[in-house]
């Protein structure tokens, strides 16, 4: 499919955005290796999501679904899970496949575990390093990409493993590879990562210590079932944001937004670049902190952008690129080396997209300097990720002519639905198939 955006900017309205992607991923992990039942509400139906329920139910789960977004997961306790029949394909998700590697290194039995073209191209050694350093055997293509292969029946070790990079991915796969090994796992972060799965463990009954970057745990200790209620996806909320703010007069407020502080870096970065955003009604969904977030238009100013916010806000980055486009002046970024090996490499991918649109942008390895300006009309690449694909169709939104962006289906693994909510806040996004 691809997208077609005539201009036509956001006007004011109340919307709700699906659910966080990370947070549904581990209600099913989590809640398939807990005694007792799990409830899953809110949970993002996209197509990353559902790849994890379907290993789960591969594995011997039972998983009813009540409606889209409703489940509950009759979990089969550390040590319930079944061999798979065959692979398990986890489609596009990098989430999926790093902490399942954690989970599936620690069963009796061996599993394989494999994606499509974009996951086949991601690193995986970030993982395989540490769980080899706990005693499993995980093998991968030669160059670190999956298929992996994970060998069953070893018995694993605790480490004290300190991230060569700011991970979330790489963390819970440790963690939860943690929970069956023989000693205390202690994972040291270069930075503050999202931290949801330390907050499930926890809501689940599992005692995980934080100090500042150090997280650990002992091993064996069970987990109960609950009821999880999912925020809505900050990240999925960011399009909004951004549509929002770069209108002439709209004024939206997006609701039961997850605002947890290991994810809000966006929130701190568009209100520094001049964003008019606000917090309301601040609450909690059990461990997770939600608000409704307000946004008005507002003029755009180009920032440096601080380094120490980018893993508060890893996934946000190509809406940003957007905003700095269109942005009074220039805007830094730097730090953003992990960027590269997201679904795709989103320097690139975005610094291209903005070009092809009339903005200025140099490039270098961590990031980019964007001179703000305003967008042409053109025809730009997604390079089938998810959201390269929605920040340019925002960015559509407000060019001076039409805007067709390419290969766009991977927008379903996050926001299923994004034309549509988009289109009820008056942009005008097509879906025609290429
Ligand atoms: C995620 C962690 C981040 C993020 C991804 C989801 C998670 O990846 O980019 O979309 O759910 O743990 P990294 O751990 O590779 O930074």
């Amino acid at each position: 499919m691809d997208f077609l955006i005539t201009p036509a900017a956001a006007r004011s309205g109340t919307v709700t955005v699906p659910g966080d992607k990370s947070i549904s991923h581990r209600a099913l992990m989590l809640g398939s290796i807990a005694e007792g039942t799990t409830e899953i509400s809110g949970f993002l139906a996209g197509e990353d999501c559902l790849a994890t329920l379907d290993a789960f139910l591969a594995m011997g789960v039972s998983i009813e679904r009540q409606s889209a977004t409703e489940l509950t997961v009759r979990g089969v306790g550390l040590n319930g899970l079944s061999a798979p029949a065959g692979q398990i394909d986890l489609g596009n998700s990098g989430t999926a496949m790093r902490l399942m590697t954690g989970l599936l290194a620690a069963q009796s039995f061996s599993s394989e575990l494999i994606g499509d073209e974009s996951l086949n191209g991601r690193p995986m050694t970030r993982i395989i390093t540490p769980l080899t350093e706990m005693g499993s055997v995980v093998e991968s293509d030669c160059d670190g990409t999956p298929p992996l292969q994970i060998r069953g029946g070893l018995r694993l070790s605790g480490i004290t493993y300190e991230l060569p990079m700011a991970s979330a991915q790489v963390k819970s796969c440790i963690l939860l590879a943690g929970l069956y090994a023989d000693g205390p796992t202690i994972v040291i972060e270069p930075d503050v990562t999202r931290d949801h799965t330390e907050r499930m463990l926890r809501s689940m009954g599992v005692d995980v210590v934080t100090d500042g970057n150090r997280i650990s745990l002992e091993p064996g200790q069970k987990l109960t079932g609950t009821a999880i209620r999912v925020p809505a996806d900050l990240s999925s909320a960011t399009f909004v944001m951004l549509a929002a703010a770069l209108s002439d007069d709209a004024d939206v407020l997006i609701e039961n937004v997850g605002v947890n502080p290991t994810r809000r870096g966006v929130i701190d970065i568009l209100t520094a670049m001049g964003a008019d955003l606000s917090l309301e009604n601040p609450r909690q969904f059990g461990d997770e902190p939600v608000a409704d977030i307000r946004v008005r238009s507002s003029a755009l100013k180009g920032i440096e952008v601080d380094p120490a916010l980018v893993s508060l806000a890893i996934d946000e980055f190509p809406a940003l690129f957007v905003a700095a486009g269109a942005a009074d002046g220039e805007t830094r970024f730097t730090g953003l080396k992990e960027l590269r090996v997201k679904e795709s490499d989103r320097i690139a991918a975005m610094s291209a997209g903005l070009r092809n649109l009339g903005i200025e942008v140099d490039e270098f390895e961590d990031g980019a300097l964007v001179k703000g300006g305003s967008f042409n009309g053109g025809t730009v690449e997604s390079f089938g990720d998810h959201r390269i694909a929605m920040s340019l169709a925002v960015a559509g939104s407000v060019a001076s002519g039409q805007v067709t962006v390419r290969e766009t289906d991977a927008v379903d693994t996050s926001f299923p639905g994004f034309a549509g909510l988009m289109a009820g806040l008056g942009l005008s996004i097509q879906v025609n198939s290429s």
